[in-house]
């Protein structure tokens, strides 16, 4: 392997997102006012996104949903991937932040296959059991990363064989592997990674990656049954 000096990670992701992922004009809009609005720079970059829009096609997913919506740029990408009849439920605390993901829910025209659920996350999860809604095809895990534990357990009621479940930012710069680390976030990345290595009804790895969010990675589960 040789080095090629003055490349790095985010040259790559540019690369990728240029070659393979391309410009979404709604997308990129999206970025650009939630950077603009000063919100944590916590979405998924484009190319993580299209790997989740990719997963929702592969999986064939008609019901998604997502734990931490932020400005709706993961959730953009899901619902693209939603077959007609489909529904993605976005849940985040913030009616903030979610105010610019409906913005281009709309702008897209995807808006009505997103119920928007304002809450903390617990609360929502709670209500949905109630409802009786789910099986969730897929769900994906973006939300406070020190109640990851408590959020597969969720996903778990929430979910049916077949299901798949993506958890974003488990690698923490290495965190993960750091026994001592009191990060709560990092507790609970290392604690769901645990529950989920020792769930007797879930297949799962975790993929580090690189790129413009640095050094981080995540989770993928497929649900498989209880027996
Ligand atoms: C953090 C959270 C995210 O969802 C993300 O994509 C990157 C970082 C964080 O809590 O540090
Ligand atoms: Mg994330």
């Amino acid at each position: 392997m040789s080095d090629e000096p003055g490349r790095g990670p985010a040259d790559v992701d540019a690369y990728i997102n240029a070659q393979l992922v391309g410009e979404d004009t709604v997308l990129a809009a999206a970025l650009a006012r939630a950077a603009a609005a000063g919100l944590p720079a916590h979405d998924v970059a484009p190319n993580q996104g299209k790997l989740l829009h990719l997963l929702a096609r592969i999986a064939g997913a008609r019901t998604i949903l997502e734990l931490g919506t932020l400005a709706g740029y993961s959730a953009l990408a899901v619902a693209f991937a939603l077959p007609p009849g489909g529904g993605l439920v976005a849940c985040d605390v913030s009616a903030d932040w979610t105010a610019i993901a409906r913005r281009y829910w709309t702008e897209a025209g995807v808006a009505d296959r997103i119920d928007l659920r304002l809450g903390p996350a617990t609360a929502t999860l709670a209500a949905l059991a109630a409802e009786g809604a789910g099986p969730f095809d897929l769900v994906f895990l973006d939300a406070d990363k020190q109640r990851n534990p408590e959020y597969l357990e969720w996903a778990l009621r929430l979910t049916a064989p077949g299901s798949v479940i993506v958890a974003d930012n488990v690698v923490r710069a290495g965190g993960l592997a750091d026994a001592a680390s009191e990060d709560p976030r990092t507790l609970g990345v290392r604690r769901f990674t645990e529950l989920l290595g020792a769930a007797a009804n879930v297949t799962a790895t975790a993929v580090q990656t690189v790129g413009q969010k640095g050094w981080d990675g995540f989770v993928l589960a497929l649900v498989e049954d209880a027996g």
